[in-house]
């Protein structure tokens, strides 16, 4: 806690806090579901809803992408488990998915708050007490438990599930390499060498990089590196 009492917000680097939950795959101990594993945790406003339910299908089908990267799902939303699971017959029926990952029961939005997931902004996105929904928001956990990206959707847009995906391959790849990505990367562009490789010892590691400023230095991965896994 500051000094006015606040608690301190969640920033890029910040712990994961933990929680006990009541999930569609039964209860969890959230630092137990990370594991030794990639997280990423969002919300979406409400169940039964035409955005929302686009976003679940389609994270539902890129699932096994998530999978193979190491990267567990897990969905969150101010309702009941068993509303969310009437929901998911229909999110599978309408976009041919098999949604197999947890949803967090968040209805008296404990999660929503300690994840400062509350919508603001919208007053159509409330509940029939006039209570708000959560935004759209996206944490992307490491295995340490570092929150490594945060997204922050208003209710009205709905996410990138390939932009998701994007930025895993891209933490993944930086961690792995020593390297940042550029600007619209994708897995197989070049990437670029950290600032923090000294030129004479990214010469050695990547005997392919082509200086264009001492500052820009671009490379492809070594052929047998491409990927992060
Ligand atoms: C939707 O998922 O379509 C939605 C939910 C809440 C507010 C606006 C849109």
């Amino acid at each position: 806690m500051g000094s006015t009492d606040r608690p301190e917000p969640l920033r890029l680097g910040s712990i994961a806090p933990n929680f006990q939950a009541q999930t569609t795959k039964g209860p969890i101990d959230f630092h137990e579901f990370i594991g030794n594993n990639w997280v990423i945790l969002f919300s979406h406003p409400e169940d039964f809803t035409p955005v929302c339910t686009t976003e679940l299908g389609a994270f539902a089908k890129l699932e096994p992408e998530f999978t193979r990267r190491g990267v567990k799902l897990i969905g969150l939303s101010a309702n009941t488990i068993d509303s969310h699971g009437e929901w998911i017959k229909d999110i599978n029926e309408i976009s041919g998915s098999n949604l197999n990952f947890p949803i967090i029961g968040d209805k008296n939005r404990q999660i929503a708050l300690l994840y400062d997931m509350i919508d603001h902004q919208d007053a159509t996105n409330v509940d029939e007490k006039g209570i708000a929904f959560t935004i759209r928001s996206v944490f992307v956990i490491d295995p340490k438990k570092v929150i490594r990206t945060i997204l922050s959707y208003p209710a009205s847009t709905g996410r990138n599930t390939a932009e998701v995906l994007r930025i895993v391959d891209s933490l993944q790849t930086g961690d792995k390499f020593k390297v940042t990505t550029p600007i619209n990367w994708v897995p197989g562009d070049d990437v670029i060498v950290h600032p923090s490789v000294k030129t004479e010892q990214a010469k050695d590691i990547f005997p392919e990089m082509k200086i264009i400023k001492p500052y820009l230095r671009t490379t492809p991965l070594p052929k047998d590196k491409t990927s992060a896994a």
